[in-house]
């Protein structure tokens, strides 16, 4: 049959490994301009069949379960993360009624009270932490920005008992089981290594933890005053009528703090250099603020957030550029011929999809390159993904009505069944965060440099070069 072309490479296991892992975009764009849209490539042995641009993201995101799969690929990695029966570790249907679990949870009154925390955690880190000491000095974005992100989310999503173990036990715990993600787990992930040891008995110590929260909420020591995701889960029934047990509770407890932590401490770092590099956008900031919610700037609220739309394009236009998740894959189940094109993949091959790079495509965007939150604004002729989601066929997951097929080439959440549930509780939290640092801080590149570090692609999930030092300098009030 009619396969795909294969990129060229020299060695027979190590095919294209060490191209594709230095920067998968410039070898997307390399071997785009080569092959065109769809080319196979060798990624440690592995056949891999990369589908580009909006045709190809359709294709592989909205593939049906019987064509691609998910799980095959994702669970070696995950599983001796998230722990067993979550995530990728049951049926897909499975996955499909956790996923509306937590999105049912993420409430509008959820969300409301999220905006409040984000907004105390962020005050008191600002004026407390080290790095934030007197009235100017510099800091390694990243690196500051990891931990922000990680106590943000665990005051709101993960919930006070979280939170405060964060400052013991349990940044140690998170970092032992973040090693289960190093990319050489992609190959290894089973062997009896120091670092998979120390990740199997994190993960173990965490269900403990979490399930006793849960214990100790249900014995009615801690009354229910908060909106976190626990609580919410202790309230969750499957359709069988069978409760959520504790270590499935906490499974997925770690998986949305797994998922949460990487890919908005990179956003939110990305935004953070952004405006560096940029600090006018950081004064139209403060202004937009100041005339929406008034000079004397209140606490922001939920509400608030919406008023303010140069904040949201800041967090929208970032992600285009630096999507966190630079490459989707899938277990191919069946021959299949790949849509608008006659080459059949078969089943011994791994389907890749990148949104990202569609996002920097100038057939969609005008001078892709370049970072302009403004290119949102109302009236601006760029790509209108709202008038084609309209007009598209809808499905049903259970945890949220989506397009049947997706024309748009802008999808950092991805799409189909597999497509982010944290969207929302991501935008408030980059938002709010974004918010309390413009009011705190003018940022710029160290000597007022119009420079971009570059990104680091050697994790799952791409993140800034570190270090990443900027210049910061306290507001006068
Ligand atoms: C899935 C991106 C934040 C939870 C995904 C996928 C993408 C993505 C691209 C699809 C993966 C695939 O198709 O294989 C992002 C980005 C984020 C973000 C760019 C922030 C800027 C979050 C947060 C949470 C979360 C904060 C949790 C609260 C999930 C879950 C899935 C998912 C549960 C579903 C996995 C599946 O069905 O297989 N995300 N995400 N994400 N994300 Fe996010």
């Amino acid at each position: 049959p009619n396969e795909p072309p294969m990129v060229f490479h020299w060695l027979p296991v190590i095919g294209s490994t060490i191209t594709y892992g230095m920067d998968p975009f410039a070898f997307f764009f390399a071997n785009h301009k080569k092959y065109g849209n769809v080319f196979t490539f060798i990624l440690l042995g592995r056949k891999m069949t990369v589908c580009l641009d909006t045709t190809g993201n359709n294709f592989i995101l909205n593939g049906k379960i019987k064509d691609v799969n998910a799980e095959e690929i994702y669970s070696p990695l995950c599983t001796p993360v998230f722990g067993k029966d979550v995530v990728y570790d049951c049926p897909n249907s499975k996955l499909m009624e956790q996923k509306k679990f937590v999105k049912f949870g993420l409430t509008q009154e959820a969300l409301r009270s999220y905006v409040t925390l984000i907004t105390h955690e962020c005050e008191d880190f600002f004026k407390r932490h080290k790095t934030f000491k007197g009235q100017q000095g510099t800091f390694d974005v990243p690196k500051v920005m990891a931990e922000l992100t990680i106590y943000t989310a665990s005051r709101s999503l993960q919930g006070e008992e979280i939170r405060n173990s964060f400052d013991s036990k349990f940044a140690e715990l998170y970092h032992d089981l973040d090693m289960g993600f190093s990319p050489i787990n992609f190959m290894l992930s089973w062997a009896p290594l120091p670092h998979n040891r120390a990740r199997d008995n994190a993960r173990e110590t965490m269900i403990k933890l979490y399930s006793e929260i849960v214990r100790k909420r249900r014995s009615g020591v801690a009354k229910k005053d908060s909106h976190d995701m626990i609580w919410h889960l202790m309230d969750c029934k499957y359709k069988d009528g069978v409760p959520v047990p504790e270590h499935e509770i906490a499974g997925i407890m770690i998986a949305l703090l797994m998922a949460g932590q990487h890919s908005s401490s990179s956003t939110s770092a990305w935004i953070l250099l952004r405006l560096a590099q940029n600090p006018h956008i950081v004064e139209e900031l403060l202004a937009e603020q100041k005339s929406a919610l008034g000079h004397h700037l209140p606490p922001v609220s939920y509400e608030d957030l919406q008023k303010l739309p140069l904040h949201a394009q800041v967090v929208k236009e970032t992600l285009r550029l630096h999507a966190p998740i630079h490459s989707i894959m899938r277990k191919v189940k069946q021959p299949l011929v790949v849509d608008g094109t006659n080459y059949v993949v078969p089943p011994s091959h791994t389907l890749m999809s990148s949104p990202g790079f569609s996002a920097q495509l100038d057939n969609h965007f005008v001078n892709p390159a370049h970072w302009d939150p403004h290119r949102w604004d109302a009236g601006q002729n760029n790509y209108d993904e709202e008038r084609d989601e309209a007009d598209e066929e809808k499905i049903d997951y259970g945890w949220g009505v989506v397009s049947k097929g997706t024309k748009s080439p802008y999808l950092p959440f991805g799409a189909g069944r597999h497509r982010c549930i944290g969207e929302q509780f991501a935008y408030l939290q980059l938002q709010t965060i974004v918010v309390a640092f413009v009011r705190e801080f003018k940022i710029r590149n160290v000597g007022g440099s119009k420079d971009i570090i570059g990104t680091d692609y050697s994790s799952l999930f791409s993140r800034p070069l570190a270090p990443a030092v900027v210049e910061w300098e306290r507001r006068q009030k």
